[in-house]
Order: C-alpha cells, then structure tokens, then sequence
C-alpha cells in the first residue's frame, strides 16, 4: 500500500532511497519515484513500474543531492502513469510530498485550491496534500520561511485533511530538512550518526541503522543530518522512544534462493522454533506467554473469543478457532476485519478479542481493534510485525519472531500463526477440560514440528514434478474437513494470488452440494487426507470426484491406509498429533503453489494487482 523513504545525511540520498525502496516494495511496485534537493531546487524523477525502473534514471542522473524522498506506489486515486507517480511537486515547485493513505476530502480540498489559483497535473488525492500544504506554508502570518514554517504548514494541513496519511515533505527554503507526519498510515524514523531516515517500515533502513522511533498517529517528526524532534498535530513536544530493530539486515537477503517466498517456506522450521522458544512450562505440560495480560481467573471467566483479521491471517483465525474450540473447549467466533468494523456483531460481556496480522498494519485489522476496543473489550495482538502499530495499540498479545516476511504471499507467518493459536489452545486447555498428560502430548507435538516440516520440505523435488503437471489448469479446487478445511481455503488462496488461476476452497463433505457441477477433467481437486476420523468419508468425497473424470492430488498422513491408486498423485505428510496436522498439511500446499507460479512464469514474490500490507480501507 505503498511504501515511503526519506534520507538526509551525508552519503549521497539517491543509492541510499533506491534500496529503501526495493525492501519496500512488497508494499506496492506499480510505480515509483525520487525527489532529490539539488542546489536549491527540487529534482523530481518517477516512472510506472518496478522500483528498478526508476533506479536506472535515478543513477544515470548521479546527483550529489543528500537528501531526499521517495515513494513507490499501490494505486488508489488516479490511475497507473508517470505523472500520477510520486513525489508530487506543489504548482509553484516548492514542496514535494510523499504519501502513503488515501485523503478522502480531496475533491473539496482541489477545488478551494483551484480557486486559490493552484494548477493540478495528476488526478491524485496526494498532489492535493501536497498543494495544501504549499498553500499554507504561503498563507502563514509566521514563523519566517524555512523548516519551523514547513512543520507549521504540515500541522495545518494535516488538520484539514480527512482521512489517512504517511508523508514525508521536502522544501526550497529548508534543503536541510525533512518533515514527517502520520494518521493511520505506519511512519517510524531511522536514528543514525550523521544521518536520519524516515520510512513506512523500518526494512527501508535497517541496514544503516538499528534505532528506531516508531511514530504515533497524530505525530509530526523533523529531522536533519543531526537531530530530531516530534511533536503532535496540536502542537505539543513529544518524548521519543527509541527502540532496538531486533533482527539485522542479512535475514532480509536472498541467500541461495530464487524468490523470497521460495526462501521463506524453507524458513519454517527456524521460524516455528523461534515461535516456541520459552514458551513451554518447565514440565511441559502448557504453554506460557508473557503478552497475555489476564491471569488465570480472568480466562476461567472468558465465555467466548472473537478472532479478527484479513488475508491468510484470517485463514489463522479459523484454523485458531477449530484448535481452540476442540482442545480449550471455549467458542470461538471468527469475522473478518473488515467486517467487523461495519456490523453490530452480538458480543458476550466475556468475550476477549484477538486480532491476527502478520504486519501489524493492515488497516482493516486496525480499525476492528479500535472498533472493538471502543466497546470496551480487551484486545490482544498476534503479529510478527515488532513495534507496528497493532502491537502497540492491542492491549496485550504475542509476537511471532517469524522473522522478515517479504514474499507477497504470506507462508511462514501463516504456520507461526497457526502454531500460536495451537499453543493459546493449550494454555486455555489446561485452565480447564485438557489433561496433565494431554498437555504434555501437545508439547511434544509442538516440539516435533521443526523437524516434521523439514520431512515435508525434502519432498521438495517430488512436489515440485508433481506441480508441473497442473500447471496449465484453468481452474482448480481444494478440499478438506474440519481443521483442514481453513487450510485447504488458504491452499486455493495461495495457489491464486501467486499463479492467477482460480481455485476455491471447500469442506470436502460440501462439494457434493454445488462445487461438484464444475467437476470435470478440466478441473484437478486437491484433497486433504488426514490420517483419523474423516479418512473414509474423505476417501469416498475422492471417489464422487474422480468418478467424474476430475483428477486428484491427495496429500495424506494416512500411510498406508490410503490407496496409492486411490488419487492420481499422492504427497505423504508424516503422522503426528491433530493439534500440528494443519501446520504440516500447508507445507505441500505452498510448495505446489510456488512451482506452479515459476513454472507459469509470474512473479511469485510480486503478484500482479496484490500489495502485502493493506494500508487503506
Ligand atoms: C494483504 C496480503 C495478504 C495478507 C493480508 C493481511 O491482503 O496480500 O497476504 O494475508 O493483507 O495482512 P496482515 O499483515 O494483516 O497479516
């Protein structure tokens, strides 16, 4: 949803925004832009497209400019061309602005301006922030122009605008200077020596720096090569806290692999490990979390738990409710966040609300948990997004250590989640129906896993053949029961957002009540088979499909209980306890989903028209 980066110091600004932009360009990537102080005036350069695209002009120009801002974008207002690119730069050449949000007054705003005399060149709600605050930078009785005029000219602005806003603002009079602001859109600033960096996420910066100063909604930074100050929309000095970015730039490389979401799958053992790590009891029997503010009473007294998110996370949150519902016994209501926000829906006095979001800033998310927060209801976070505003806004939660998560589609942070939830099933468990030694089951589960998911991951090859024979369908269904039932829609969802073929995710038992009219040869199912209960119903739901000339790829923990010649390919997960089977069955499915997109040829890391954190309604 668009991503933002500013440099002042004493490097050169142009390198240094272009590989900020890359690392933010998970956040949107249909064009991108620079604007660079030169002697006194503004140097503007954007283009539609990859940040790469920009970076060629970028370099070739070369310019010793040591400042700078630049942007690369998730088209909201105005369609995708160069001029609706940014920076935008205001009619008189002023001030140039980045932005991330949606100003959602734009119209009345441009028309005020347009009668003030002010030329507009793009269709962008962001040229009319941009316009805005020229405008009162000019129309201010005092300070003297310059950076105390500008943060004045912000503070204003920023008071008529409505909506949501990430900006960073440049200005002739003060070539030192960068000016900062955010109202629901994520800002933190990067502390260096001799040097400061303002960006949407800290992965713009944390190659340079460590420190970081995560911006409030409401807040106003300034900096310079030297210093900084923030103070809030009605002008009042705020302290900084400057927090540690615990993890280094390294884990956001490449290494050996061809795409990030190819790097993150094979993540998934370190990253579930690191999901554990402390958090057992010391006779292994129930998980223990540190975040989770009510004690054991208050989660005796807990009736029923709301689980909001978007995206793959919601996937989480109705895996979480099928854990907890079986294992904690407490209901679980599972809604979609942007729901939420707009629906009466029924809450019980007992309840506690739990937001998933991998992020910690899909606004959607946001709002549910300001929502549900406004009624009264503690909330609690789980995210892998440190320091991001959910983390601070939730009233409690867990953070996931999964690591920087860049590929688009989202792998290693899902399997975290759902391992979370798994372990919050636990912990609520043991409060009440679940046993000293069913505990204890759990745990080894749990502890198993790395190891499990590494068995999956050295079938690799396997999948990757087996991958390569669907990879022309058109259209293709995933089918599981009970738990598996969340993930076989996080299959087709994956399979997708990253190849562009249409996949729907059934219970299995339902494809016989509609789903099954699509049947055919044209159209392949991926059944999930899981060792247990529901195996003969499943092995039969195969059988009403196959009899209909639909091929099947079946992934099973049954062994040998299942058919060879049952399915047309078979991917074997090894056995383990219910409560990680989930975790293990995602396994295959990412990887059929990732070979499928390479051998289709789509930018697997980048999917066309997606961004990975949703930044506006
Ligand atoms: C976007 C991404 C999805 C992601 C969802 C929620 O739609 O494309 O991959 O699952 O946002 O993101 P979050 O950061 O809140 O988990």
């Amino acid at each position: 949803m668009c991503g933002i980066v500013g440099y002042v110091g004493k490097q050169k600004a142009s390198a240094i925004l272009v590989e900020g932009l890359k690392r933010l360009e998970y956040r949107g990537y249909d064009s991108a832009g620079v604007a660079l102080m030169e002697s006194g005036s503004i140097n503007v350069t954007k283009k539609t497209g990859r940040v790469e695209n920009v970076a060629a002009s970028v370099y070739k120009n070369n310019s010793p400019a040591h400042l700078g801002i630049s942007h690369t974008r998730w088209a909201t207002h105005g369609g995708v061309t160069d001029t609706n690119a940014h920076p935008h730069l205001s009619s008189d050449g002023k001030i140039a602005l980045v932005h991330n949000g949606v100003i959602e007054n734009y119209e009345s705003l441009r028309r005020f301006l347009e009668g003030e005399g002010c030329a507009f060149l793009s269709q962008t709600d962001t040229e009319v922030f941009c316009n805005l605050i020229a405008y009162n930078y000019r129309e201010l009785p005092e300070p003297e122009p310059g950076a105390e005029r500008l943060i004045e000219a912000v503070r204003q602005s920023a008071r008529m605008v409505e909506g949501t806003y990430g900006i960073a603002v440049i200005c002739t009079d003060c070539p030192e200077d960068i000016v900062g602001a955010r109202k629901g859109s994520p800002l933190c600033l990067g502390v260096g020596h001799g040097e400061n960096m303002i960006a949407s996420d800290v992965s713009a910066f944390v190659g340079r720096t460590q420190n970081v100063v995560y911006l409030d909604d409401g807040q106003i930074v300034h900096l310079n090569a030297e210093d900084f100050s923030i103070t809030t929309t009605g002008s009042e000095a705020v302290s900084p806290v400057i927090d540690t970015i615990d993890w280094k730039i390294e884990e956001a490389e490449l290494g050996r692999f061809t795409h990030y979401m190819e790097k993150e799958i094979f993540e998934q053992p370190v990253a579930l490990e690191n999901a554990m790590r402390g958090r057992f009891s010391d006779d292994e029997s129930t998980a223990k979390f540190g975040g989770l503010t009510l004690d054991s009473y208050q989660w005796r007294q807990t009736d029923r738990l709301l689980f909001c998110a978007c995206g793959t996370a919601w996937h989480a949150c109705m895996t979480a409710k099928y854990l907890i519902e079986r294992y904690a016994r407490i209901p679980v209501e599972v809604e979609y966040a942007s729901e939420f926000r707009y629906r009466n829906t029924p809450m019980d006095k007992n309840t506690v609300v739990f937001v998933i979001s991998q992020s910690g800033e899909t606004l959607d998310t946001l709002e549910a948990l300001r929502e549900a927060q406004r009624k009264g209801f503690r909330v609690l976070g789980i995210t892998n997004g440190v320091g991001s505003t959910i983390a601070r806004e939730t009233d409690g939660g867990i953070y996931q250590h999964a690591g920087p998560e860049i590929g688009v589609a989202s792998t290693k942070a899902f399997t975290s989640q759902i391992l979370i939830t798994g372990m919050i099933a636990l912990h609520l468990g043991r409060m009440r129906d679940l046993s000293f030694s069913d505990g204890r089951d759990m745990v080894r589960a749990f502890r198993s896993l790395p190891g499990l998911i590494s068995q999956v991951l050295d079938q690799a090859d396997k999948i990757k053949v087996i991958a390569e024979k669907y990879a022309d369908y058109a259209d293709m269904l995933f089918l599981g029961r009970l738990s598996m039932f969340p993930i076989a829609l996080e299959g087709a969802l994956k399979l997708k957002e990253i190849s562009y073929i249409h996949a729907e995710g059934y219970p299995a038992a339902e494809m016989k009540h509609g789903p099954i009219a699509l049947i055919n040869e044209q159209c392949p199912s991926v059944v999930l088979s899981p060792h247990g209960e529901t195996l003969k119903k499943v092995l039969s739901n195969i059988q009403e499909t196959r009899a209909r000339k639909g091929k099947v790829i079946a992934i099973t923990s049954a062994g040998k209980d299942f058919p060879e010649d049952a399915a047309d390919d078979v991917i074997h997960i090894p056995q383990a306890h219910d409560c990680v089977m989930p975790i293990l069955a995602t396994i295959p499915l990412q990887l059929f989903a990732y070979y499928i997109a390479c051998v289709r040829g789509c930018d697997v890391d980048k999917p066309r028209n997606l961004a990975k954190s949703v930044t506006v309604e």
